[in-house]
């Protein structure tokens, strides 16, 4: 039960709290630790969900039983690893990645968890990949976490590629603070991205540190 102020955002969270509670109930075993230090050991910016946030995608997809999943924004492969970790035998994931160091070590992390078969990374912009994808559809689940002023684009794909039942989810839906502003283009697609999640999902937004837009297609 919230009281006043947590209602109005306040957190009863320190460092340590959420060091405590991550450990204990997200903790990594060493292939997991391998892909959640890869950013900052690499050099890539350590922008990875949360080890919290990773444990959520995964108990999410159970619960939705999600056997095809595509993610928006691979990164170093931490939450690739997550989802897959999730999936039944049989199941895949699609991984959209930019960039091709990031998608190279990704495959990397994938491979030494012994997840490279059942999770393709397809490098280059995600717009791209959607229409080849659509043979693969419909799909379980999306986890949209790639550039923030396409989210309105990949979420209404999302709408018509997911089976009824099936999941959105979207990272950083608090758009780091600055959803509301009006003259940020990119505040302006995530606003959006809400919006139209809300049209064809019932959604709520988990509110996580960095906000998780959750949707179950109609
Ligand atoms: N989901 C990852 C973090 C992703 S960070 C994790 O939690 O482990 C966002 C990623 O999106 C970056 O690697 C960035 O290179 C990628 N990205 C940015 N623009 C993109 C685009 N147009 N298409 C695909 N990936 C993109
Ligand atoms: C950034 C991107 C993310 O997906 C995230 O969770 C945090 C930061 C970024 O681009 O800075
Ligand atoms: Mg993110």
């Amino acid at each position: 039960m919230a009281d006043q102020d947590s209602r109005a955002g306040q957190r009863y969270t320190t460092p340590e709290l959420l060091d405590w509670v991550d450990q204990l109930h997200a903790g990594h075993d060493p292939v997991l630790h391998q892909a959640f230090q890869a950013p900052e050991l690499r050099g890539l910016p350590p922008i990875q969900v949360g080890m919290s946030e990773g444990k959520l995608l995964g108990m999410l997809l159970r619960l939705a039983g999600a056997r095809k999943v595509v993610e928006f924004g691979t990164l170093a492969g931490y939450s690739a690893l997550r989802i897959a970790q999730a999936l039944p035998p049989g199941g895949h994931l699609w991984t959209l990645e930019l960039d091709v160091k990031h998608a190279a070590i990704a495959k990397e992390n994938l491979e030494a968890a012994d997840q490279g078969e059942r999770a393709t990374v397809l490098v280059g912009p995600a717009l791209d990949w959607l229409p080849g994808l659509e043979k693969y559809a419909p799909f379980d689940a999306v986890f949209i976490d790639a550039d923030k002023g396409s989210y309105d684009q990949y979420g209404a794909w999302a709408a018509k590629v997911l089976r009824p039942g099936g999941l959105l989810l979207g990272d950083n839906a608090y758009y780091f603070g600055r959803l509301l502003e009006e003259d940020d283009p990119e505040a302006a697609a995530m606003r959006r991205f809400h919006q139209q999640a809300k049209e064809a999902f019932d959604t709520v937004c988990i509110p996580t540190p960095d906000g998780l837009l959750l949707g179950i297609k109609k």
